[in-house]
């Protein structure tokens, strides 16, 4: 099965798609995970993709549509793959159909709100775990429970850019709601209960 995990800012598409992808055992494609691997390279590809996310705004969708395609040539992808961060505009989406059919859209909901409260508390680690401070801090401070390493504030969670990336939500990325509910793949999930609430839901849904 191919998935997409839509959805808005922390409404918690890296935290199910990693326990999904663990659960189905394939691989979590997260665009921006692959967009900061690529910053800190450091060279001129690396500095224009900074330069977007900093600011809180979208990477254009030539480059974006080029850096899935790309990914998704690669073989681990055979049995199946879960997409968290793309499409996030109609041309990706037509671009994503192009090249690959998906199976289910899973829709996390989380009003503005709760979203910018939940990023201002929210520490990530290089390996792809993210944690919040008040809702699943990692058991020793600062440290990840998985990989051991640092934990850091990412550099596009400032209050001015958060500001951007939510309207960028609602003004590019909410049409694929109706653009994937008239494919009648769309499944919605309330957001603004327990991660592992919203773990068993996500599974009893997509296993219908
Ligand atoms: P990306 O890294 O994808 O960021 P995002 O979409 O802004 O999503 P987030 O990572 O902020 O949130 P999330 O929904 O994954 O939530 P998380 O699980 O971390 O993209 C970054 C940037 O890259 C974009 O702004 C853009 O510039 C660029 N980019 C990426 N893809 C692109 C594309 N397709 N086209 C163009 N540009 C692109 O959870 C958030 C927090 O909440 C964590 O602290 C977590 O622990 C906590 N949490 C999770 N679930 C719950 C819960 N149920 N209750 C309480 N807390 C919870």
């Amino acid at each position: 099965m191919n998935f997409i995990f839509l959805g808005p800012q922390a409404s918690g598409k890296g935290t199910q798609a990693i326990l999904l992808s663990k659960k189905l055992s394939t691989p979590h494609i997260s665009t921006g995970d692959i967009f900061r691997e690529a910053i800190k390279k450091g060279d001129e590809l690396g500095k224009t993709l900074q330069s977007y996310i900093e600011a809180g705004n979208l990477v254009p969708d030539d480059l974006t549509n080029k850096t899935i395609e790309k990914r998704l040539r690669e073989n681990d992808i055979k049995n199946g793959f879960i997409l968290d961060g793309f499409p996030r505009t109609i041309d990706q989406a037509e671009f994503l159909d192009k090249i690959i059919q998906i199976n289910k859209v899973i829709d996390i909901q989380i009003s503005d709100k709760e979203a910018v409260h939940r990023i201002s508390s929210r520490r990530s680690c290089a390996c792809g775990k993210t944690y919040n401070l008040l809702y699943n801090p990692p058991k020793k401070e600062n440290i990840c429970d998985l990989c051991g390493a640092e934990l850091f504030v990412r550099s596009d969670d400032k209050p001015e850019s958060v500001k951007i990336r939510l309207e960028t939500y609602h003004q590019k990325t909410k049409p694929l709601v109706d653009y994937y509910k008239e494919k009648n793949i769309l499944i919605t999930i309330d957001g603004e209960r327990p991660i592992e609430t919203i773990y068993e839901d996500i599974i009893n849904k997509i296993s219908k």
